[in-house]
């Protein structure tokens, strides 16, 4: 037998054996209620906690179900598949832990027949590149990165600084185009209005949460000891509340401190209420209720109906500080 006929085999062999008990276990299911997953790469961040809260909400009302899942790594994606895949679901909404887990995420689904939509961070494929025909809901990153950059300068203003004294901590991410659009947009907003771009540093960071903004930061902060007020700007908020308890750990003052944030969630709020304000001045609120339920809705309304969703929804943000956070979260229904 030539290789390329043996091969063909093989691959025919295994399907065969595969093929089996995925039948039986789809009509085993068959007269089930819809179940969807909904696998997310922080399940303890606020955000996605409101996000798969949004999902449940709208299955309870829908009469659908959801199954949450965490999946900080891509092992754990791959099991989560599998294990949707036994228990009859068809189909999954995810915000992935690596975005180029995109092919594999693909190839997994559709061993079970199983549709997904992305939401928050877009897959790619081995090029880079977004991932055809995958319906994906996210942020206008960039516009909201021009955002947290107009948020900035309008306080460097009020406070009357000059940008010859600011240093900017830009936390960067640059493996995730959303976060790279965010912090790239900012960064365009500030040079735009006087911005020093010779005091913008960066300090890459591993992780998207506190944690990862605090390791980040730190290290920057101590080489410019000589500059004495920092903006900051990250991908997200819990990053920005991250450098901020960094600048506090060296005793900078918090009023030589501008953080704005991207999210608007839990975090946000708890800050917004302590007496005193911090370093975080604000953040750039979007819906995680509308990303987690709408996402959702576009799943179920394409298993239930054929309905293919939009290719790619784009959401928009809005400043939330000390002063109007409880309204604006009362708006996006947070
Ligand atoms: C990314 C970030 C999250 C959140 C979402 C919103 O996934 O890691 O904190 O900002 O985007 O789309």
């Amino acid at each position: 037998m030539n290789r390329k006929l043996r091969r063909l085999t093989l691959s025919a062999i295994a399907a065969a054996t595969l093929g089996i008990p995925f039948a039986s276990q789809m009509s085993a299911h068959a007269d089930e209620p819809l179940k969807v997953g909904f696998l997310v790469k922080m399940p303890e961040q606020a955000w996605f906690i409101n996000e798969q809260k949004a999902a449940t909400a709208l299955g309870q009302k829908e009469k659908f179900s959801v199954v949450n899942i965490g999946t900080p790594d891509g092992e754990k994606v791959l099991s989560a598949i599998d294990n949707l895949g036994a228990q009859g679901a068809q189909g999954f909404v995810i915000c992935a832990p690596d975005v180029r887990l995109g092919p594999a995420i693909q190839a997994r689904a559709k061993r079970y027949n199983m549709k997904f939509v992305t939401v928050d961070d877009q897959l790619v494929d081995s090029t880079g590149k977004p991932l055809p025909n995958v319906p994906h809901l996210g942020m206008s990153a960039f516009k909201i990165g021009n955002q947290v950059g107009t948020a900035i300068s309008d306080e460097m203003k009020k406070r009357g600084w000059k940008p010859e004294e600011v240093g900017a901590l830009r936390i960067t991410d640059y493996e995730l185009p959303t976060a790279k659009q965010r912090t790239d947009g900012a960064t365009e907003t500030l040079l735009a209005n006087g911005f020093k771009k010779e005091n913008i540093f960066d300090a890459p960071q591993k992780t998207t949460d506190d944690e990862g903004g605090f390791n980040a930061a730190s290290p920057v902060l101590s080489q410019h000891p000589n500059i004495k007020k920092w903006v900051i700007y990250a991908i997200n908020e819990e990053t920005v509340l991250g450098a901020v308890r960094a600048t506090e750990q060296l005793h900078i003052a918090s009023a030589d401190v501008i953080g704005v944030g991207i999210n608007g969630a839990g975090e946000a709020f708890a800050e917004f209420q302590k007496k005193e304000q911090t370093g975080f001045y604000g953040t750039i609120a979007v819906s995680s209720t509308n990303h987690g339920k709408d996402s959702t809705q576009n799943l179920v309304d394409w298993i239930k109906n054929g309905k293919q969703p939009p290719a790619d929804t784009q959401t928009t943000g809005k400043l939330m500080v000390r002063s109007n956070w409880q309204d604006v979260r009362k708006e996006l229904g947070i």
